[in-house]
C-alpha cells in the first residue's frame, strides 16, 4: 500500500467533492432503512444515485467485491453484502458508502436503527459514534496514528466495549486505501505521522466482547467479511478527515 502523497489546491477541492457526495449518499440511503427494505435494493439505489451524480461506486468490483456498499447487520462487523434479507424491527445497520468522484475517493459509514431497537443495541450505535469522534478530535498535523488510536480504546474501553484490533482506518485521496493504517488501539506519539494536506479514515467497530471476531469469505473476492463470534452486537461509524496545518476538517458531512 501506497502512502498518500499532500494534496494540492484543486486536489484538495477535488477531494472535498467527493466526500461532499459520499455524506450526501449516505444521508439518502439511510432514507431506505426501513422495516422490509431488502439490503439488496438499498445498494441498487446507492448505485443509481452515484451514477446520477457522476461518480462511481468505490466498493463494486474491488478486489472482486459484488455490490456497490456494504451493508453490515447485527452482528456483522463489517463488510456486509447486500442480498435480499428484509430488514427487520430491532435490526441495526451500519451502510459503508465510498464514491469515487473525478478521481478522488470518499469513504463514510454510520450504524442505523430498523424501527424500535433495543437498549443494548441504542447503546453500542451512540457508544461506535463517540468512540469515532474521540478519535477525530485528537488528530494534529505531525500526530500520529496512535494518538487517534489511544483516544478511541480508551473512551470504548471506559464504556465496557471492545475496539476491532484487525480492521481499522486508512489512508484515502486518489487510492481507496492507502497508507497509514489507523488502528482504533494503541500508544500516544506512535504509529505513522499524520501529514497535512493527507487524507485518512477514522472508523471504529466496537463488540460488547472480547472474543476472536470470525473472518468469512466472500464469494470470488479477496475481500472477507467479519462477524462476531457469538452474533452479539457491533456497532461503526465513519468519517473521511484532511489533515491541515493547523487541525483537521472533516470532509463527509453534508
Ligand atoms: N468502505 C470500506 C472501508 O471503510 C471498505 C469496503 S471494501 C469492500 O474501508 F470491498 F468491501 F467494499
Ligand atoms: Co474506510
Ligand atoms: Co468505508
Amino acid at each position: 500500500m501506497a502512502a498518500m502523497k499532500p494534496l494540492g489546491k484543486d486536489e484538495i477541492v477535488k477531494m472535498k467533492l467527493s466526500c461532499e457526495l459520499a455524506a450526501k449518499t449516505l444521508q439518502y440511503a439511510s432514507t431506505f432503512v426501513k422495516v422490509g427494505t431488502t439490503t439488496n435494493e438499498i445498494d441498487q439505489l446507492v448505485e443509481d444515485f452515484t451514477k446520477s451524480n457522476g461518480a462511481r461506486s468505490a466498493p463494486l468490483n474491488y478486489h472482486g467485491f459484488p455490490k456497490s456498499i456494504c451493508t453490515s447487520v447485527n452482528e456483522c462487523i463489517c463488510h456486509g453484502v447486500p442480498d435480499n434479507r428484509a430488514l427487520k424491527e430491532g435490526d441495526i445497520i451500519n451502510l459503508d458508502i465510498t464514491c469515487e468522484l473525478d478521481g478522488f475517493y470518499g469513504d463514510t459509514s454510520a450504524t442505523f436503527f430498523v424501527g424500535e431497537v433495543s437498549a443494548a443495541a441504542k447503546a453500542i450505535t451512540e457508544h461506535a459514534k463517540r468512540a469515532m469522534e474521540k478519535g477525530i478530535e485528537v488528530i494534529k498535523p505531525f500526530g500520529t496514528t496512535g494518538d487517534i488510536g489511544f483516544a478511541i480504546n480508551k473512551y470504548v474501553t471506559k464504556q465496557g466495549y471492545y475496539a476491532v484490533r484487525e480492521i481499522g482506518g486508512h489512508g484515502i485521496g486518489q487510492s481507496f486505501h492507502g497508507e497509514p493504517f489507523v488502528p482504533s488501539f494503541g500508544k500516544k506519539g506512535r504509529g505513522d505521522r499524520l501529514e497535512p494536506w493527507t487524507c485518512i479514515t477514522v472508523e471504529p467497530m466496537i463488540n460488547e466482547n472480547d472474543l476472536p471476531i470470525r473472518e468469512m469469505a466472500i464469494e470470488n473476492s479477496s475481500i472477507k467479511y467479519y462477524e462476531t463470534q457469538d452474533k452479539s452486537l457491533t456497532a461503526q461509524f465513519e468519517h473521511t478527515i484532511l489533515i491541515t496545518d493547523t487541525g483537521y476538517e472533516v470532509l463527509t458531512v453534508y
